[in-house]
């Protein structure tokens, strides 16, 4: 959640801040912001809604400013309102500060700040860093810096500028990530690997830097440490490439990241007692792959939100693994998940793909899938790779030689971009839709409805098929579309009669299937190769993107930034 950027060096600053800002949009949109450092002062200039809306109010602006910081907010204190919206400015306007994370102990902060006469103007929990800068700011602002950090409890990230130092960036971190780019004249920090430049270095958690455009000092407890150089951070491939939105682009590249995650995790093997642990999209390919979980260790696997996972009884989890599955690695309850179950005496895997990533932090042991970066805020390659990865892990026998054709298998649905956009005529904002199948095809049916959901806002359900019988069915009438995943050949029987009951109270049946005689009993098929059942869902669901991506297009919503969403969620 939340972008932050910040710049130092000859470039046009508010060019270079809204270049950074544009990058890290993806994170959060509801507001943005910049500081900049001017020798008469600290300027700050925010808008709320996009990035964009930012850069025509910084178009005229005239300042002598070669030092700022940036931010693009997806609000959690307070509404996203331009007092709310970052950067905020310390009481003395001797600090600006822009901030991620959650500041867990804001109310007593924010008492502290009023029992010294400071009167916060924002309902945020950010500006409290900002006020807790100037009032320690004794001459020092390392010191000031160390001492604001040692105050905050929670999670941060924050870059700050100082009124007394115009090319200087201060930045900390505790739990979320700040990365500095260090390049011959210039430095710069953000949030995330793809808005920095030049050569990366991680600030480790409990760090904290002054950044100038002659390089990066970090101190760790007092202690003048060298940062953690990142070698292979997944920077680049911005752009939409020619298509109309990162999404479509990103459902084109699934070959490749399948191609690339399967070839990477080929000898690795994943076996014992499982359990998967991941949110949204992430939980839906834990869910498509306990059947072939089941199916190879030949015993139980469960999955679990993060959420709920923290909430459990204290599951011991000796003798067992909890697979920990992110795309971004910075999902906070799942984070907070893998740390609860190390605790717990679980071994840990990852699978995310970002390395570097809090979770891969957390976590001894990574599998990293290989989709590139994603930017559309609706996971697509994200989740292929991770139903990818797993399979290539878990796949026992014949079926390994069938993971390594599932990314023919993906080209292969892809062709389905035609039937699909017929097929999002059928859906309305104001009519319900379904999305169901059996075994490794609820998985694939709960993430189908997922897409659909974020993207066009229309009420979609995902459920187990046979579950439909059991309440939701009183939903369907003339019209209505279901959505049939079907792709193992032993459900079939139970499969034809589905069809028949949603058609007999007039719902329209749309078949995601390989099978013949599905696809003649439905009312549209989408067509996809015939892959083995236990590994199908990074196929099946690539026509249910398509889908959602067309109907979103119909109704012309913004696809990449839906309304009220943000990339990754890092707070609980
Ligand atoms: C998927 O389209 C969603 N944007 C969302 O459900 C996402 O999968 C979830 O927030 C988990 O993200 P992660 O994989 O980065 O942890």
């Amino acid at each position: 959640m939340c972008g932050i950027v910040g710049y130092t060096g000859e470039d046009d600053i508010t060019t270079a801040l809204g270049r950074g800002l544009e990058k890290l949009e993806y994170r959060g949109y509801d507001s943005a912001g910049v500081a900049l450092a001017e020798s008469g002062g600290l300027r700050v200039i925010r808008s709320v809604g996009r990035v964009a809306k930012l850069e025509e109010k910084l178009r005229g602006v005239v300042t002598d400013a070669r030092c700022g910081i940036g931010h693009t907010r997806w609000a959690t204190h307070g509404s996203p309102t331009e007092i709310n919206c970052h950067p905020h400015l310390s009481f003395g306007r001797r600090f600006a500060v822009v901030h991620n994370g959650v500041i867990e102990n804001c109310r007593k902060l924010r008492e502290l700040c009023e029992d010294r006469g400071i009167s916060p103007v924002s309902d945020t929990d950010s500006e409290l860093i900002a006020h807790l800068l100037e009032l320690f700011f004794d001459g020092d602002v390392i010191s000031a810096v160390r001492r604001t950090a040692e105050m905050l409890e929670g999670s941060f990230a924050v870059a700050a500028l100082h009124a007394g130092e115009p090319d200087v960036i201060y930045a900390f971190r505790r739990s979320s990530p700040l990365i500095i780019g260090v390049s011959p004249g210039r430095c710069g920090v953000a949030s995330d690997g793809c808005a920095a430049e030049g050569d990366t270095l991680l600030l480790g958690d409990g760090q904290y830097a002054r950044i100038s455009p002659a390089g990066a000092r970090v101190w760790e407890n007092g202690k003048r440490v060298s940062p953690g150089r990142i070698s292979g951070f997944a920077v680049g491939s911005h752009g939409t490439a020619g298509y109309a939105h990162y999404m479509m682009k990103e459902i084109a590249e699934q070959p490749g990241a399948a191609a690339r995650t399967i070839e990477s995790l080929s000898r690795r093997r994943l076996s014992g007692s499982l359990a998967f642990i991941g949110c949204g999209s992430s939980y839906n390919a834990a869910l498509s792959v306990l059947p072939l979980a089941e199916h190879s260790a030949r015993r139980g696997a469960s999955a679990f939100t993060a959420g709920e996972f923290l909430l459990t009884e204290k599951l011991s989890g000796r003798g067992r693994t909890a697979v920990a599955i992110s795309q971004s690695g910075e999902t906070a309850d799942t984070v907070a998940a893998a740390r609860e179950a190390a605790a717990r005496g679980w071994s840990l895997l990852a699978v995310a793909n970002v390395p570097r990533s809090s979770l891969t932090r957390v976590c001894r042991r990574c599998a990293l899938t290989q989709a590139g970066p994603e930017i559309s805020v609706a996971t697509t390659k994200g989740f292929t790779s991770q139903v990818a990865a797993l399979a290539a892990m878990l796949a026992r026998g014949a079926l390994r030689d069938e993971v390594r054709r599932l990314p023919a298998a993906i080209e292969k649905a892809l062709a389905a971009e035609a039937d699909a956009e017929t097929a999002a005529e059928l859906f309305a904002p104001d009519k319900a839709a379904f999305f169901i199948g059996r075994r490794a095809d609820v998985g694939a049916a709960l993430e189908g409805a997922l897409k659909l959901r974020e993207i066009t806002y229309i009420p979609a359900i995902g459920l187990a098929a046979g579950e439909l019988k059991h309440g939701s069915i009183a939903l369907i009438e003339e019209g209505t579309p279901v959505v049939l995943v079907h792709t193992d050949p032993a459900l079939k029987d139970k499969t034809l009669l589905t069809a028949a009951t949603v058609k007999a109270r007039g719902g329209r049946v749309i078949a995601v299937t390989h099978d013949d005689e599905v696809a003649a009993a439905a009312d549209l098929a989408l067509r996809i190769p015939d892959v083995p059942h236990l590994i199908s869902p990074a196929v099946s669901v690539v026509p249910m993107q398509l889908l959602a991506y067309h109907a979103a297009l119909r109704l012309a919503r913004d696809i990449d930034k839906p309304r009220n969403l943000a990339k990754s969620v890092t707070v609980e």
